[in-house]
């Protein structure tokens, strides 16, 4: 009997692809967490992005599950504690995804430079006063990174060809890139530099990195990008900032909890205030929405998942009787 696997959260087709040539794949995208139970009910594996949370009682629905598929790298909605407990395997795919972030990262951090999404309203309504537009060169600016993982890293080796300096923290002792001068307190990095982009897992020590109190020490004026996790940021302490003019605009990918990505639009009914403030590029956390990146996730999950649920069987080495 080949495995079955229950795809909550979409994949790349390359990966739906692989998975069938050794498993039944049942795709249930957009359900409510209360419809969940009766579809994972049979399944030997489940595979989700960032929106279910695969807790205990998601797993108690799923008696018969041995491996959860995490089409990504962060682990913040999976229980793996209680995974771990019920011997559940969690594969994940690190680093696939960090070229596709670290281009949309560079990519924010110059549109809010250059206040892109400002001249785009501007010139939908037939103003075109470039002069309300001057923004600022990446090269005279500090770039504060936080977090120096493969995304943080990743960040940095682009922007090094633009010139500007460049600032990083990380508490875990990750290589320090040669264009990044690292600094041990974030303090440091939040009060020095114009641009803040943030890399980190969601994690205890990561939960509200950015909370008011940090806002207050970093630069006034300062362009914050979160394209990691929404708890790194306390969302009103930087609407606050936002309103007060300390941070000056703001490319949110990610919000708390997140909205289902597979609903249209007049099923929707999603709010939240950042998506509305006029300084913030808001997108729905896409940094790693790329056909490069989705097909290389895919495959990576296909091919752990299939290693789990389909073990190679043991080599038994036969030896040729000698004459001894
Ligand atoms: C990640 O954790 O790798 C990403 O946030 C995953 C995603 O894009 O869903």
């Amino acid at each position: 009997m080949p495995p079955t696997i229950v795809i909550l959260e979409r994949i790349h087709t390359e990966g739906m692809r692989a998975l069938s040539t050794f498993a039944v794949v049942n795709q249930c995208l957009g359900q409510a967490r209360a419809d969940l139970s009766a579809h994972v009910a049979k399944a030997d594996a489940i595979v989700v992005r960032s929106v279910i949370r695969v807790d205990a009682e998601l797993l108690d629905w799923a008696p018969a599950l041995k491996a959860v598929g995490r089409a990504g790298t962060g682990t913040d909605n999976i229980d793996l504690a209680e995974t771990g407990r019920r011997g559940i395997r969690v594969v994940t795919t690190p680093g696939a995804n960090a070229d596709s972030t670290a281009d949309f990262t560079v990519g924010q951090i110059l549109c809010l430079c250059r206040r892109l999404f400002v001249a785009r309203d501007m010139v939908q309504v037939g103003d075109f006063r470039r002069h309300l537009l001057e923004g600022r060169e990446l090269s005279s600016l500090t770039v504060g990174i936080v977090g120096l993982g493969n995304v943080g890293r990743a960040v940095a080796r682009r922007l090094s060809g633009f010139g500007c300096r460049l600032l990083g923290y990380d508490p875990a002792p990750t290589p320090t890139p040669p264009s990044v001068q690292r600094v041990n307190k974030i303090a440091a990095l939040y009060a020095d530099s114009d641009v803040l982009t943030f890399h980190v897992d969601m994690n205890d020590s990561s939960y509200r990195l950015l909370d008011a109190a940090a806002l207050q020490l970093v630069k006034p004026g300062a362009l914050i990008i979160n394209a990691a996790r929404a708890g790194v940021i306390d969302d009103n302490a930087l609407l606050a900032a936002l309103d007060d003019g300390r941070v000056a605009a703001a490319a949110v990918d990610v919000v708390d909890p997140e909205p289902t990505y597979d609903s249209p639009p007049e099923k929707a009914i999603f709010r939240h205030p950042l998506i509305a403030h006029p300084r913030v590029v808001f997108t729905p956390h896409m940094a790693a929405s790329t056909d490069d990146a989705q097909a290389r996730i895919a495959r990576q999950l296909a091919d752990g998942l299939r290693r789990v649920l389909i073990p190679s069987p043991t080599v038994t080495k036969t030896f040729a009787p000698t004459n001894a």
